[in-house]
């Protein structure tokens, strides 16, 4: 199986890079599945139904989540529909809306968050602990997702879960990295998938913005920046047997 994991799509540019270049990519690399970072699809904070559905019709299977899956109240009672393929990080309180995994059969998808430098929520170590005790996933792969700033925090819960999942992989930063290895036990790493958006920008938003911030810490609104977009993603081959054989980066960038 040839899952595409995609970093964090940022706004529009962001989603035009992603119909631009994803159904490419999917047909040129065989994908089967293809896992979307959707967090700042919408003007680079939460989610809508209709940035979702762009995600989806670019042939995006599964949507997964992070620290921005609250931003947009509208798009909160969508985390319960179980026909739309989006999952918010596992290791929030079980009061709020949204489930944490998404069982596709062949293989099921795992949205965790981190705790350093991100705000508040359980422990992510805890929580895919639980979840692999329940055997809901077994004998089947398991991708996960883990949201996280700190690249420390990443590659802890990539030896964590060494042997336990397929893969691990790292989104939240929009910055990729080029560590993309097979851990020692067979479970596939990365520490950032990086993101799908403007490449002249802050991660995705407009440099005046994000400097102005730096410059005279007063807040202000950020802009997603327009312009050529970079599509930063990994591919991961599982073989019959649910194990990982090969992790690359797969990283384009749109004409104009
Ligand atoms: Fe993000
Ligand atoms: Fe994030």
């Amino acid at each position: 199986m040839r899952v595409l994991m995609v970093g964090d799509v940022v706004g529009k540019p962001g989603r035009h890079a992603v119909s631009a270049i994803l159904p490419t990519v999917r047909k040129d690399l065989n994908i089967d599945l293809a896992v979307v970072q959707g967090e700042n699809v919408a003007a680079g904070f939460g989610l809508t139904l209709d940035t979702v559905r762009e995600l989806m019709d670019a042939g995006a299977d599964v949507i997964t989540t992070g620290n921005h899956v609250w931003d947009r109240k509208e798009f909160l009672p969508h985390l319960d529909n179980e026909d739309l393929p989006v999952i918010r990080p596992m290791n929030y309180p079980r009061t709020v809306p949204g489930r944490g995994y998404i069982d596709l059969g062949k293989i099921v998808v795992v949205n965790l968050i981190g705790r350093v430098f991100i705000g508040e929520a359980d422990s992510p170590f805890n929580a895919i602990d639980q979840f692999l005790a329940t055997n809901v996933a077994v004998g089947r792969p398991i991708v996960v997702d883990f949201h996280a700033e700190a690249t420390s925090e990443k590659q802890a819960m990539g030896w964590y879960l060494d042997g336990r999942v397929a893969a691990v992989v790292g989104t939240h930063t929009h910055v990729a990295t080029a560590d993309p290895r097979i851990l020692p036990k067979g479970t596939a790493y990365i520490s950032d998938l990086g993101m799908v958006g403007a490449i002249d920008s802050v991660i995705g938003m407009e440099v005046e913005d994000a400097l102005f911030r730096f410059l005279h810490n007063m807040p202000r609104h950020l802009r997603v920046a327009s312009g050529r977009s970079r599509f930063n993603s990994v591919l991961l081959d599982i073989d019959e047997s649910g194990v990982p054989t090969s992790i690359e980066r797969v990283d384009r960038e749109t004409k104009a």
